[in-house]
Formats: structure tokens, C-alpha cells, sequence
């Protein structure tokens, strides 16, 4: 084989690999799930407004022992309607990326308002690690101070993802710095002095 029939295999496999989840329900709205997790509302795909995943998100295989805690970089937001418009423009932003662009890259994403956005949700890997959760603050937490609304609403989520079996017993849970050391920046310091108290924190690096 030359180079090219090379290459031309390996664009084959890719396309075949992903065509598996081509079928999979993207609208992420299971009503198992609902829109209410105690106080927090839930916002799904439909609800933020966001575009169909482009081919190349792959399926989780549960339950994913590992939580990944990033934060956007991004202004913070206090309503669902500004959220949203945040979420979009990260969306637009992950498909721009190479390599990344299937979808916006978080599972979850946690807004001011205590609100919860669904990404990718609870079965669809995210662009961090193959086998993990991925939960990202919106706002850029070396400047701003995480609240307890906020706070909140990540341990309500990482319940229900143990409830629901998609998050094993015995997860760890670390800042996305220390999964990956080109990410120094996220979570940031104020997310990060709070997820280092938190029960399941792993204090080590992953890489
Ligand atoms: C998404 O939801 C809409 C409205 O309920 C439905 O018509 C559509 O078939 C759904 N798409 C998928 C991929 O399930
Ligand atoms: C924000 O939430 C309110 C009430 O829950 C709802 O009426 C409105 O449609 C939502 N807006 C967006 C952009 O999701
Ligand atoms: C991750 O970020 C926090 C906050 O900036 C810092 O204290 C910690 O040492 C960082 N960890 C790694 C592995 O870079």
C-alpha cells in the first residue's frame, strides 16, 4: 500500500467507527432525567438552543469512574437566557476546534443561576478523557467566586449520576489542570479551593 491508500483506509475506519452512533438520540430529553434536580432546573439541548452534534461523538460505557471539573473561561451567567446565549457561542467555539468538533465539549455545564445545561450528557464522551464525566462552570474562576447555588448544583448533578448508575461508587473527581498539563488554567483557583474539600477529590495528577 502507498501513502495515500494508507490514509485512505485510516479516513475509512474513522467514518465507520462513527457512523455507530449516527442513530443515537441527540436531543438528550429523556424524561427519566426530567427538568427539575431539587432546586435546579435542567436545560437540554432544545431548551439552550444548540445545534445537533456534528458525526464523531462517541457512547460512554458506564459507570465512568473519573469527574473532570473545567471552568469556560467565559463571562459568568445569571439567567437561563444568558446562559444559553454562552453555551451557543461555546458550542460554536468546540466546532470550530480540530479534532474537538463533534459537539460543545462538556457533559454538563453549571450556571450562576444554579441552573444545570445539558452538553453531551450523561452517555455521550466529551472532549477531555475517553471514560469520563465532564461538569464546567461557566464564568473564568481566577477572577470570579463560585456560589453556593452553583456549588450545589454540581453535587445534585454528580448524585443523580450516581443514582442513575452513569457515575460509579468509587469515582475520583479532579480539576481538568490535572488531567491534562496544557490546561493550568481550569478551573481555576476559586473553583479549585472548592472541589479540593469535596469527598471523592483525587489530589494527584493524572498525566
Ligand atoms: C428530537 O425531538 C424532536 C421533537 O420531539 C423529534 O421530532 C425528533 O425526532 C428527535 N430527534 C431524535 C434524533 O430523536
Ligand atoms: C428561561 O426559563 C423560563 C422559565 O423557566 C422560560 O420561560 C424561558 O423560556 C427560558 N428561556 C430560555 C432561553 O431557555
Ligand atoms: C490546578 O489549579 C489549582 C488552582 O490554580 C492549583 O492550586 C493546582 O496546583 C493545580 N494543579 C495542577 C496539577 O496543576
Amino acid at each position: 500500500m502507498n501513502l495515500c491508500q494508507i490514509l485512505l483506509t485510516v479516513v475509512a475506519v474513522i467514518l465507520t467507527q462513527n457512523s455507530k452512533t449516527n442513530d443515537f438520540n441527540y436531543n438528550y430529553t429523556d424524561p427519566n432525567y426530567g427538568h427539575e434536580l431539587g432546586r435546579h432546573r435542567i436545560y437540554y439541548r432544545v431548551d439552550w438552543g444548540g445545534k445537533p452534534p456534528k458525526l464523531g461523538t462517541k457512547l460512554l460505557e458506564h459507570p465512568v469512574s473519573l469527574v473532570i471539573i473545567s471552568h469556560t473561561l467565559t463571562l459568568p451567567c445569571l439567567s437561563n437566557v444568558t446562559c444559553s446565549s454562552i453555551l451557543r457561542t461555546i458550542q460554536t467555539k468546540h466546532f470550530a476546534k480540530p479534532f474537538l468538533s463533534a459537539d460543545i465539549g462538556y457533559n454538563f455545564l453549571i450556571g450562576r443561576d444554579g441552573g444545570i445545561y445539558v452538553g453531551r450528557g450523561w452517555d455521550v464522551r466529551n472532549f477531555h478523557r475517553k471514560i469520563s464525566i465532564g461538569i464546567s462552570f461557566i464564568g473564568n474562576f481566577n477572577f470570579d467566586e463560585v456560589n453556593e447555588e452553583m456549588i450545589e448544583a454540581a453535587e445534585a448533578l454528580i448524585g443523580q449520576g450516581l443514582e442513575l448508575r452513569k457515575i460509579s461508587e468509587n469515582y475520583a473527581l479532579v480539576g481538568e489542570n490535572q488531567t491534562d498539563p496544557k490546561m493550568v488554567i481550569s478551573p481555576g483557583v476559586n473553583v479549585y479551593k472548592v472541589i479540593r474539600t469535596w469527598p471523592r477529590f483525587y489530589p494527584k495528577t493524572m498525566f
